[in-house]
């Protein structure tokens, strides 16, 4: 058996004491001993790393009970073993009902002792081996849903809470390099003062930009005993603290390291602070945070680069809308428009940022669908007969169905391009919805896009006046439009701050 396998003996009796020290070393395990359950209790202090813990039950000052209590806060891992001479075996139940693992009666023989300590072994072992497991899958399910959410902020968010919770602190941040790579500005905190959620720290300075410029991990039980440290300590409530880089390698095919050279870069670093009662991280917390940070600076290029290119597709695809209306005096700058007057309502009424680029995008693009409609039609002078309308009604569906081949498109986008020319009455096209039926964000591009459509000219009739125009957006307030919608629109081109 392994000497570094520690059991700690407490009892009041010299002669038992000296009796397990004897039969526990010549087993050849490290013995220490106690006369008393407040000794027992420093020895565990200054030594902690205990695995067993024979304790008398009858013991004065503090009986075994209340010792495995509080043995149980310095060291929580530790198997107690009662031993009651007292000889009724409800007092050892008693004490197995508090946490005892096991008990042995006195008189005991030394084989009763072999057994009790192979037992609390064996469970030992266990333990560690399921604890190991739970790690491994906890760290292989928090390595999954990394993996599949699309959003930077959700992604820092997720992050932060499953490395917070998984090494037991209570506060923490992610500070991301900003675009020049020169600071560090803090992306996400739990449990962080206002004042310093918004801190940028220059790369290399203080632990985070020291952690950041060196892409290695920090571990510091006593911040305090850090001089060099000694600024950002005076901010800290708790002296233990973790910080470690979100370091990507990827291999990198230019540049003067050639082809397929791993270059790592450091795209931010994960800080925690403030062990769960008051306990120090250690280099187990070390090692999980840094597995999960692998996990995240992997994931978080991902979504960067997944970004930059749903951003040049869009940027593709509104082009080729300005282009589509550049085409046409009477249509140029609508959709950007719209989009301007679409964004600006969103905001005054209150919509979510998720919401309002939703319809940024899809505002920029509602037309689109005028590419299926001829251009004798679309530029004709004159009001169109029953059967262009027919073709012009079209373009909402063609815009749909055309923006359906876009993966990064949702259906949110694709109901805005669709219902552009919806009314809350249900006599709109293409599908007749009705104002319930009808997402906020469609409802404000359809007021957007009769505005930018009145206050146009048009090839069979002259720009309306804005007083003409607001009386319209008003009398078909409740039958086109939703009400209070109409009145924020109305609202705001009366301020000045939305006109043609
Ligand atoms: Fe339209």
């Amino acid at each position: 058996m392994p000497e570094n396998t520690r059991i700690l003996v407490v009892d009041d009796e010299i002669v038992i004491r000296a009796l397990l020290v004897d039969v526990l070393a010549e087993e050849g395990y490290s013995v220490e001993t106690a006369g008393n359950a407040r000794a027992a209790l420093d020895v565990l202090r200054a030594q902690g790393n205990f695995i067993i813990l024979f304790t008398d039950i009858m013991m004065p000052e503090m009986n075994g009970i209340e010792l495995i209590r509080e043995a149980r806060k310095i060291c929580p891992t530790i198997i107690p073993i009662v031993m009651t001479g007292f000889a009724t075996l409800e007092t050892a139940r008693a004490a197995v009902k508090e946490g005892a693992y096991d008990y042995v009666l006195k008189p005991f023989s030394i084989s009763e002792i072999k057994v009790a300590v192979s037992n609390a072994l064996e469970r030992h072992r266990l333990a560690n081996e399921n604890a190991r497991l739970l790690e491994i899958t906890e760290l292989f399910n928090i390595s999954e849903a990394i993996a599949s959410i699309h959003d930077e902020r959700q992604l820092l968010r997720f992050v932060l809470t499953a490395a917070l919770e998984r090494v037991g602190a209570l506060r923490g941040s992610i500070m991301v390099t900003t675009e020049d790579g020169r600071a560090l500005e803090v992306a996400v905190s739990v449990g962080v003062p206002d004042e310093h959620a918004k801190t940028v720290v220059a790369m290399g300075s203080g632990i985070s930009g020291w952690v950041a410029q060196h892409a290695r991990p920090l571990l510091i039980e006593n911040i305090r005993q850090n001089p060099g440290i000694i600024e950002v300590s005076r901010r800290l409530r708790d002296p233990s603290f973790i910080s470690v880089p979100l370091e990507h390698k990827h291999p990198s095919t230019i540049g003067e390291h050639g082809p397929g050279v791993e270059m790592p870069r450091v795209l931010g670093v994960i800080n925690v602070n403030e062990k769960k009662n008051g306990g120090q991280f250690s280099e187990g917390d070390l090692k999980i945070l840094s597995i999960v940070a692998n996990h995240t600076a992997a994931a978080l290029e991902n979504v960067r680069l997944l970004n930059d290119v749903q951003d040049a597709h869009l940027a593709t695809l509104q082009s080729m809308a300005m282009l589509l209306e550049a085409k046409d005096a009477y249509t140029h700058g609508h959709s950007e428009r719209v989009r301007d007057y679409s964004v600006l309502v969103a905001r005054k009424v209150g919509l979510s940022q998720q919401e309002i680029e939703v319809l940024r995008v899809s505002a920029a693009l509602h037309d689109v669908g005028k590419i299926g409609v001829k251009d004798a039609i679309l530029t004709k002078c004159g009001p169109p007969t029953p059967e262009e309308w027919a073709m012009i009604r079209r373009h909402p569906t063609l815009g749909y169905d055309v923006l359906s081949r876009v993966p990064h498109l949702t259906k949110e986008h694709l109901q805005v391009v669709r219902g552009h020319h919806e009314r809350i009455d249900g006599t709109g096209y293409p599908d007749g919805l009705r104002g319930d039926q009808l997402a906020p964000v469609t409802q404000i591009i359809v007021v957007a896009d009769a505005y930018d459509a009145m206050a146009s000219d048009r090839a069979y009739r002259p720009a309306l006046t804005q007083e003409k125009i607001v009386e319209q957006i008003r009398r078909f307030a409740g039958s086109q439009f939703d009400p209070h919608i109409a009145d924020v629109f109305l609202e705001l081109v009366e301020r000045g701050e939305l006109h043609p």
